[in-house]
């Protein structure tokens, strides 16, 4: 394709993305296809001759679209959001054209530059110290997985020189809590831990957050029985219900032991965009590294997982590679990012979140985020007043609502398993509609469902409507 082919295409999909944003609202949230339908769309075999962009335009809309569960959707409101604001659409196609090569500085200086310039705004408009350094990693996942093995090289005076974990006297610990996200046992799995070394601490049977108390006699059984504590995985906006780890006190205890802290901010670090939340981190310049996901809350397209630590140093003693082929006449003055993380090559992630800041404007951005503090507050109160079988099953932290709807059989509520079907019923009922989406989840080993607010087209009536929607398929009222 030469330039000026693109040129003519590249209109054409321009004006298809911004037809299908348009319409998104119109069509139904969950895709409403069976499995296997895409694949048996499309040819088994490869293409042999060469098609327009029309042909690929069409199959966008007959076959992709119809497969797409729709994420922008103003009544989706199932696991966290992940808005992909158009501005930062523009930055990633950006990124994509420009066609640079992430593997050194010198393979394309603009690319590391940015990033560092974009990961440091960053760092100033989430109200960290000058102490952080920061890079752009693809998910939480992996920048879970980079704390960790940061961790483990610390906890081991980089046992990786040497024999690595095989050589170790002592197996390595690493504490987490049952709400932790499933990326942080993966990580510790990846890492070389082994579930008989993770540890799920003790939460607060009100906030779900870690109990400190727990975490450090959970630390000193495992010191007594000659195990070597070594990192904990602190949450800020846990996945079911946004609990908050409290930090401050987390870190203390750590501390005391030299364990490496790691905080999973993935949804919660855009509500520090916000001076007011602040204090849900509460002890951050204490952690060792955090990482956050613009591209959820805040909606910078995925991917995009912000990293940062306060020991580069070591960072980069834990991740360097230097082969020949990749040496040159500015290695010392300039960030080599391929030793801040996994991966050699890197895209230019930060192009995205560049355009996002400056065509959306941080104070646009704020003003959605309260938007749906204030929607979220309100909905937890027209469902903690609709009468004693509904009820709000956790604290309203940020902007997801965690809802039970209990019903009276012969005027006694409905309890355990019986609950359980009742309620993965009702939100099965909301979500093969195509109406709206929630997600379930279990909590103190009953299900619930969350409401989870902060789609950037979701405005108070779509909660309105979500309200009926819900009391409808619930049966609340029959
Ligand atoms: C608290 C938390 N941590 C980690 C993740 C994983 O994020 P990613 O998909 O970027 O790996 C999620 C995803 O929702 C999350 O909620």
């Amino acid at each position: 394709m030469t330039p000026e082919e693109f040129r003519d295409a590249g209109h054409q999909l321009i004006d298809w993305i911004a037809d299908y944003r348009t319409g998104v609202e119109e069509r139904p949230v969950k895709a409403q296809i069976e499995p296997g339908a895409v694949r048996r769309a499309l040819p088994s075999t490869p293409p042999t001759g060469t098609e327009g962009i029309e042909a690929l335009l069409a199959d966008l809309d007959d076959i992709v679209v119809p497969g797409t569960f729709m994420a922008q959707h103003p009544m989706h409101f199932g696991w966290f959001p992940s808005n992909a604001a158009l501005s930062s659409v523009l930055g990633d196609m950006a990124s994509s054209g420009l066609g640079g090569l992430g593997i050194s500085w010198e393979s394309c200086p603009s690319l590391t530059e940015v990033e560092e310039v974009v990961c440091d705004w960053m760092r100033q408009l989430t109200g960290l110290s000058e102490s952080w350094s920061g890079a752009i990693n693809d998910t939480a996942s992996t920048s879970t997985l980079t704390g960790l093995l940061v961790a483990r090289e610390r906890a081991t005076e980089l046992s990786q020189n040497s024999a690595g974990m095989q050589g170790l006297a002592k197996p390595l610990v690493v504490y987490a809590t049952d709400q932790s996200h499933s990326s942080v046992a993966k990580a510790a799995l990846l890492a070389g831990f082994g579930w008989d070394n993770i540890r799920m601490v003790d939460t607060d049977p009100i906030t779900f957050g870690m109990d400190p108390a727990a975490l450090a006699a959970a630390i000193d059984a495992d010191v007594s029985a000659g195990r070597q504590p070594a990192a904990v995985i602190a949450t800020t906006g846990s996945t079911g219900v946004t609990a908050m780890d409290p930090i401050a006190e987390i870190v203390v205890v750590a501390a005391g032991h030299g364990v490496w802290v790691h905080l999973d901010a993935a949804m919660a670090g855009s509500a520090m965009l916000l001076p007011e939340c602040r204090h849900l981190w509460d002890g951050v310049e204490g952690v060792d590294s955090v990482s956050w996901n613009p591209h959820k809350w805040m909606g910078t397209i995925l991917d995009c997982s912000l990293f940062y630590t306060r020991d580069v140093e070591l960072l980069n003693r834990v991740m360097s590679t230097n082969p020949a082929y990749l040496q040159s006449a500015e290695d010392g003055e300039v960030t080599q990012y391929r030793d801040w993380g996994i991966p050699l090559g890197r895209r230019f992630r930060a192009m995205k979140l560049w355009f996002h800041l400056r065509i959306d404007g941080v104070e646009a951005i704020q003003d959605r985020l309260r938007r749906d503090l204030a929607n979220a507050q309100w909905f937890s109160g027209v469902v903690a007043n609709a009468g004693p079988q509904w009820s709000v099953v956790a604290p309203v932290q940020l902007q997801t609502v965690c809802v039970r709807h209990e019903p009276l059989i012969d005027g006694v509520p409905l309890s355990g398993d019986a609950l359980d079907a009742h309620t993965q019923r009702w939100i099965r009922t909301l979500n093969e509609s195509g109406s709206t989406f929630l997600s379930g989840a279990v909590l103190d080993g009953q299900w619930m469902a969350r409401v989870s607010i902060g789609v950037e087209s979701t405005e108070r009536h779509h909660l309105e409507a979500l309200w009926q929607l819900m009391n409808d398929a619930a049966g609340a009222g029959d």
